[in-house]
């Protein structure tokens, strides 16, 4: 796990950016493993950046989402397919049907989460990996508890969790209860993982998921075992370590 401390977020979005742009210049048919949350909207910037000035094409990218809200569509101003429509795929050329995100409101959870698995399995896996942290050491949707779940899986959210997103809804209340989720397997697959951690409200997960025991109870720590993760923090998330 290598460590790296930035001043601010927008240093880190041309980072994390640049990562992003050499692994589609090196691999233009590459498969990306995407994130919502305000973490990585400085990267998509940045990406956004690139593919204005004529420097990365895109158009034979193909993504993969690490969740969505269970019972909100693509026309929810807080579902995680309208979200990356408008940080990055609205102003990129990745063509529609190379883009993948959880459907949230399946029938049948169970096997849109198998089929999901098996489209990524079938892509050739995840090339790159861009990831957040929740407060409470969550990564995508996978939340604390007893276990690591292996596979793309429905996940009933934590109180931490439901707080911490309220910002975004009416109220609290608005918060869906239950996500589905890439599992901790999926993303492990990734050849490559970036997470991005700012802000002091992300200081304990940090330091927990760098030097504390990889349990469960702080999904992250699992990322301690991986072969090639690379940290970006702001001094504030990195002030614990
Ligand atoms: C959400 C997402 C995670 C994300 C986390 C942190 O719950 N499911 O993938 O990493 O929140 O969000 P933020 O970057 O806004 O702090």
């Amino acid at each position: 796990m290598v460590v790296k401390v930035y001043k601010n977020a927008d240093e880190i979005g041309k980072a994390i950016g640049t990562v992003f742009a050499s692994q589609v210049i090196e691999k233009p048919d590459c498969v990306l493993g995407l994130a919502t949350g305000s973490s990585p909207i400085p990267t998509y910037k940045y990406m956004i950046s690139l593919y204005e000035e004529g420097i990365v094409d895109y158009s034979k990218v193909t993504t993969f989402n690490l969740d969505e809200y269970v019972g909100l569509n693509h026309d929810h101003d807080q579902s995680y397919w309208y979200f990356m429509h408008e940080n990055l795929f609205n102003s990129i050329n990745i063509p529609e049907e190379q883009i993948n995100v959880l459907s949230g409101t399946a029938e049948d959870v169970e096997a849109e989460c198998e089929a999901y698995e098996a489209k990524i399995e079938a892509a050739g896996g995840i090339d790159l990996q861009i990831l957040g942290i929740g407060n409470n050491g969550h990564i995508a949707f996978n939340e604390p508890t007893t276990y690591f779940p292996m596979a793309t899986h429905k996940v009933a959210l934590t109180e931490s969790t439901i707080e911490a997103n309220k910002r975004f809804f009416a109220s609290a209340d608005d918060v869906p209860r239950y996500a589905v989720s890439m599992g901790i397997g999926s993303i492990f697959k990734a050849k490559n993982i970036v997470l991005v951690a700012t802000g002091a409200a992300k200081a304990d997960a940090v330091a927990a998921m760098v030097n504390g025991p990889i349990d469960p109870n702080c999904p992250a720590s699992i990322l301690q075992l991986h072969s090639h993760v690379t940290i970006f923090c702001d001094e504030a998330a990195a002030a614990k370590l």
